[in-house]
């Protein structure tokens, strides 16, 4: 990944068009936004950190876990760029209507929102997904989503608000190192 990759992409495709007509005059606020049912669209230079760790190249498959606004999903459908693929998947239904809509309007048809399957956290995809990005803090690693990082491939989650890179092996979880404390909603894994 370029250097900037990933300033360019928070260019090209801004926080306000992921947010409430109300709360888009406060898109440039360093701060997470509520956009309703508890949740919040997050925090940009949380996700500028993110996305760095997450180290997403052109042409790779990547799965978006807690969605919400679309904002992550769509930031990640710029870096694959249209080789690529990204899915997001997000709990509460009216939030993923929403998030949906908010990424359609992107016209980046290799990256879409969708509402997560009830009882299974994640995506499940055969192969496996390149990287895996979490935007909500899960009390300990799920092996659920470990699972679902194909061999050679990244994750990037909140666990009990430490921010971990999970890189991911032949054999399964090859280095876990950790960057740093944030703030999140909690992943929801008991449904
Ligand atoms: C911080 S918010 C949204 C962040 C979002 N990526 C953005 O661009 O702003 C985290 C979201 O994770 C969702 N969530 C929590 N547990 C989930 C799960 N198990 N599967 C999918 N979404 C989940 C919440 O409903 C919430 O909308």
């Amino acid at each position: 990944m370029s250097p900037d990759a990933v300033a360019a992409a928070l260019r090209a495709v801004p926080r306000r068009r992921f947010l409430p007509l109300r709360l888009r005059p406060r898109a440039p606020e360093d701060r997470p936004l509520h956009i309703g049912h508890g949740q919040t669209c997050s925090q940009p230079s949380t996700v500028a950190d993110m996305l760095r760790l997450l180290d997403v190249r052109p042409g790779t498959r990547v799965l978006d876990v807690g969605a919400g606004s679309g904002w992550t999903t769509a930031l990640l459908g710029h870096l694959v760029g249209p080789s690529g693929e990204v899915l997001g998947v997000e709990r509460l239904p009216d939030i993923a209507a929403w998030g949906a809509a908010n990424v359609a309007r992107a016209r980046m048809p290799w990256a879409r929102e969708v509402p997560a399957t009830p009882g299974t956290l994640g995506s499940p995809r055969p192969g496996g997904w390149d990287r895996i990005l979490v935007s909500a803090a899960a009390d300990e690693l799920p092996t659920a989503l470990v699972d679902q990082v194909a061999a050679g491939g990244r994750m990037v989650i909140p666990v009990q608000q430490r921010m971990l890179v999970v890189d991911v092996g032949d054999h399964g979880v090859a280095q876990v190192s950790e960057h740093g404390r944030y703030a999140f909603v909690p992943l929801v894994t008991d449904e």
